[in-house]
């Protein structure tokens, strides 16, 4: 169990893990994404410039995939602690579905950008934009008014994740990091427990997970198990403490 104290301020980190009793493959593991296509064929900068239609038929089969999925236990486990916590919880997920808010959560930074949003290539002032345009065979890629392509709004390799400021003044706060089903191989995301460690007083660090992430060392606690079943009977909120007038 993880004790939760009626102070005690909370950072959830999710990965691909949380996703997978969903039937969304993870990227690392047997049947993996990365086993099928390679990073740098679909997933950066340089393979858009390369290939931008190998990059939208990736991106499309995945948008295909995530119209077919619900939330798992986890993700309702998840929502309940950010409705009992309020301002204390902050949910920071590396993946790009929708299963967070499909289970109900209000507070999420999707730290990689959504599957279901997309943006112009060049930085016009066109924001980003919910869409789920996807590639059919001989279809032109759409282009913004400024004459550039559309690109789904998701942070390639070599790009910078969204939200750090919000993340790193949570990680500055929190006493309580969990991280959830990511193998702690790619970064800013795998060192936040090193943060959030190596920041001043305390913090309590644990892991729930199929298999040890690669960064076990910086976690208090790791919990093997799937997240579906493991997350909902996985926090034990105290009550605030009364003091003797209020025990009458
Ligand atoms: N419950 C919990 N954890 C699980 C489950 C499950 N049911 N099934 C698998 N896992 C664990 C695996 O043991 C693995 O450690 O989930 C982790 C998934 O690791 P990765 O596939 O590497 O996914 P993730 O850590 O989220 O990848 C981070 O890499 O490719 C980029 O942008 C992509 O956001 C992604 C980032
Ligand atoms: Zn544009």
């Amino acid at each position: 169990m993880i004790p939760i104290a009626p102070q005690d301020r909370v950072f959830i980190l999710t990965g691909a893990g949380m996703s997978a009793e969903s039937g969304l493959p993870t990227f690392r593991g047997t049947n993996g994404i990365w086993r099928t296509y390679r990073v740098e064929q679909v997933a950066s900068p340089i393979a858009w410039a390369r290939d931008p239609k190998l990059v939208w038929q990736f991106y499309s089969e995945r948008r295909r995939r995530h119209h077919t999925v619900q939330p798992n236990p986890g993700h309702y486990a998840l929502a309940r602690l950010e409705e009992e916590l309020g301002d204390r919880f902050f949910l920071c997920t590396q993946n790009v579905d929708r299963l967070h808010e499909m289970a109900g959560s209000r507070r999420v930074t999707h730290m990689h950008g959504k599957i279901f949003q997309s943006r112009c290539e060049r930085d016009c002032e066109r924001p980003p934009f919910d869409d789920d345009w996807m590639l059919e065979n001989g279809a032109e890629i759409p282009l913004c008014a400024c004459g550039g392509k559309i690109r789904p709004h998701i942070c390639w390799f070599g790009e910078t994740p969204f939200g750090m400021e919000r993340i790193a003044a949570a990680l500055e706060d929190c006493m309580v990091f969990l991280a959830v089903g990511t193998s702690g191989v790619v970064e800013p995301a795998a060192s936040f427990v090193r943060y959030a460690r190596a920041r001043r007083g305390y913090v309590r660090t644990y892991y729930v997970g199929a298999e040890e992430p690669l960064n076990r060392a910086f976690f208090d606690e790791v919990l093997l198990g799937p997240s579906g079943e493991l997350l909902p009977r996985l926090f034990a909120l105290q009550a605030p403490r009364m003091n003797a007038d209020e025990r009458g």
